[in-house]
């Protein structure tokens, strides 16, 4: 079975993921994850982030690979572990940016559907419902307030030891937002069979919960 969750920027996507795949033992992959890792490589090496020809050479020669270590993800560039540099608004934007280009696109679609190729993954993101895995046996789309989406992007980067403030975060998450969905190549979007989950005022655990609620319902 192979579980899709998209969604906006913040809506808790990567932890509720992460914990769904724990509990069925299935794979977790998180795709912004690798648009992240290009974006923070496209950074160090000065590339214009609109040159869409640049940045998708550099996806093609460098490699992008995601490592479980224990319940969580790391993200190596070549061998490069660079799982702490990839969360700051930073690399958040430019992500956004690399993730506009039909070309880093097609090239992420075979490296994901490769990832996908075994089965039993839960795989997040933009367009896993839409584009990535159109046939995932259960597919949900996560979201939440902005405003909810601000604070506990604020919690993370704070932890993290990272400065902002809510009206900062708020900003940079609508930008986002807006590029995601409006985007020409695989733009943000419920997929038609997609369940809608609003975690606005919601646990992770309860967030959770309903989820393998949903994948229990549709494997019976
Ligand atoms: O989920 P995230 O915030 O880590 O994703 C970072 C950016 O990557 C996001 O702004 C849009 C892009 N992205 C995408 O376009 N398609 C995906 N499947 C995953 C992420």
């Amino acid at each position: 079975m192979n579980i899709a969750i998209d969604g906006p920027a913040g809506a808790g996507k990567s932890t509720v993921a992460q914990k769904v795949a724990a509990q069925l033992g299935y794979v977790y992959i998180d795709t912004g994850a690798m648009y992240r890792a290009l974006a923070w490589a496209a950074l160090e090496a000065d590339l214009d982030l609109a040159d869409e020809s640049a940045v998708a050479d550099l996806l093609r020669e460098n490699r992008i690979y995601l490592r479980r270590n224990g319940g969580s993800q790391q993200v190596f560039w070549n061998e490069q572990d660079i799982t702490g540099l990839i969360r700051t608004p930073a690399v958040s934007n430019a992500a956004s940016i690399v993730a506009s280009h039909g070309q880093v696109r097609a090239q992420m679609l075979n490296l994901q559907r490769q990832l996908a190729a075994e089965g039993n993954v839960v795989m997040d993101g933009r367009d896993i419902g839409t584009h990535v895995l159109p046939d995932a046996d259960v597919k949900i789309f996560l979201t939440a307030s902005i405003t909810e989406r601000a604070k506990r992007r604020l919690t993370e980067l704070t932890q993290k030891g990272h400065s902002a403030t809510l009206a900062e975060l708020e900003a940079e998450i609508e930008a986002r937002d807006k590029r995601d969905s409006e985007r020409e190549v695989a733009p943000l979007r419920q997929a038609d069979d997609a369940i809608l989950v609003d975690t606005t005022g919601h646990s992770i655990e309860e967030v959770v919960e309903q989820l393998l609620d949903i994948c229990k319902k549709s494997g019976d």
